[in-house]
């Protein structure tokens, strides 16, 4: 259990690189699977989501080696093709092994998958898939497993009632080595799915995106081994970003990709951030005046990304008026707020009208419980003060890490494990832009 110590204040400045992205690398590392060949992964980040998941392969039989941020992953035969529970409860991409392991070995069995709480977090969408698929999938609710199995999976037409990123790339996981072809209508669209499926064509795939939302897959009998480097993590930009903005400081990224953070900037500069393009790859991030109101609603891409709305409410504290925030992919995704309240933000929540709620809501509308809320209010500017603070999951620990920074004081900052999932040694990285961050490691 490691905590943080921040002395908040001080403004950040200097360059900052952004590591591989999270949620392309989970899912090269499972694409490792579909061959018997080597993968070579370049520009793998150094988190615990990653080394979680080599626990998981690892437990399936397949062999790695770590060499800085390039992972040589390599799988003949595999002895098991049952997911550990601990190691799943802790990892919301280990239910993506159910595609390869169904197409090469006939069976899976993996837990029902944890990782950050956001909601019910239900893969109702990727298992009616599968079985489009001629999967047998039964769920025992007695000790949590899915226990998956098929004669083949082959080709289907299958249309996702609602957006899912990873049920669109459990989907492709399973369909590359099915028989016949595969129609994903309504598909997910996030970059980071490109990412996975350049990585697959380059295996030997045969994956295109026909029309928007509409992904076509031709099964092939084989996949071979190829090299290849993961794209640029645009929620750390985001993360850095704010950061020089709300410290009053000025940071360049390296490893920028702006082209991947439309609905970002757009929101952000009319919010009186600054971006100066210095090259294709780097981009400084400051602001020269006072901030303004705005108001988003996060959406599946392209639109404002939920894993964005919590370090842009930390922002909008900063901003002159009142800005609303409203989260349409999760139905439990401010817990973050009480915390900032902690810090004497002023955020009230709110829950806006919406004709069907039903469809309009990414998330099942059935799985909201009490207390969850869509929308929050911010009032600002008020300046945080510093307090002890405790994270509930990976992008609420970036935000609050953010607020500390900005807060003048020490505060204190437990749960550190959370943004250790997410983002490889944030602290060094910021303490190098000037941040006063210590992580003390408790017994
Ligand atoms: N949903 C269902 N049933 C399903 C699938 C999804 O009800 O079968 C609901 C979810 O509960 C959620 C909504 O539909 O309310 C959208 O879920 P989606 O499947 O699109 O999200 P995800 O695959 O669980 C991934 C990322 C998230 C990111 C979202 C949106 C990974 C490992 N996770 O989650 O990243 O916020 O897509 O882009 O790729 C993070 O990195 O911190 C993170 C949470």
């Amino acid at each position: 259990m490691d905590k943080f110590i921040i002395t908040g204040g001080v403004p950040l400045k200097g360059e900052i690189a952004v590591e591989g992205a999270k949620n392309v690398a989970l899912k090269i590392l499972v694409a490792s699977l579909l061959t018997d060949e080597e993968i070579v992964i370049r520009n793998v980040p150094l988190i615990r989501d990653v080394t979680l998941m080599l626990e998981v392969l690892g437990a399936l039989g397949v062999n790695y080696r770590r060499d800085g941020h390039t992972i040589h992953v390599t799988h003949n035969y595999i002895h098991n093709a049952k997911v550990p529970l601990d190691v799943a409860a802790r990892l919301r991409t280990s239910s993506l092994v159910l595609g390869p392991l169904l197409s090469r070995y006939g069976v899976a069995t993996t837990p029902n998958p944890g990782g950050c709480r956001l909601g019910a977090r239900p893969i109702d969408r990727h298992i009616s898939a599968l079985k489009d698929m001629g999967a047998d999938i039964q769920y025992h609710s007695d000790d949590g497993y899915f226990y998956a199995k098929t004669k083949e999976l082959h080709g289907a037409t299958i249309r996702f009632p609602k957006n899912t990123h990873t049920g669109t790339e459990t989907l492709l996981l399973a369909a590359v080595l099915a028989r016949g072809q595969t129609v994903l209508e309504n598909a997910a669209e996030e970059v980071e799915i490109d990412d996975l499926i350049a990585c697959l064509n380059q295996m030997g795939a045969k994956i295109r995106r026909s029309a928007p939302r509409t992904i076509v897959i031709e099964g092939v009998t084989k996949l071979h081994g190829t090299e290849y480097s993961i794209m640029p993590d645009r929620n750390e930009e985001v993360t850095f970003a704010i950061a020089g903005v709300i410290t009053h400081g000025d940071v360049i990224v390296k490893n920028s990709s702006r082209r991947n953070l439309g609905a970002f900037l757009d929101a952000y500069r009319k919010a009186g951030g600054k971006v100066e393009e210095m090259d294709t790859t780097t981009t400084r991030y400051y602001a020269d005046g006072p901030l303004t109101s705005t108001d988003i609603a996060t959406s599946p891409h392209p639109g404002f990304m939920t894993d964005w709305q919590a370090p842009w409410a930390v922002l909008m504290t900063q901003a002159h008026g009142l800005s609303t925030i409203h989260e349409t992919v999760f139905e439990s995704r401010f817990s973050y707020v009480s915390q900032l309240l902690k810090m004497g933000a002023h955020i009230e929540f709110f829950d806006p009208k919406v004709a069907s709620p039903e469809a309009f809501y990414n998330f099942n509308w059935a799985d909201r419980v009490d207390g969850d809320h869509q929308g929050v209010k911010i009032k600002g500017p008020t300046p945080l003060h510093n307090a002890v603070l405790e994270i509930n999951d990976l992008r609420a620990g970036a935000t609050l890490v953010l607020a500390a920074l900005s807060a003048p004081g020490e505060s204190v900052v437990h749960g550190v494990e959370q943004v250790d999932r997410g983002y490889e040694k944030i602290e060094e990285r910021l303490a190098a832009l000037g941040a006063h961050i210590q992580r003390i490691t408790e017994e």
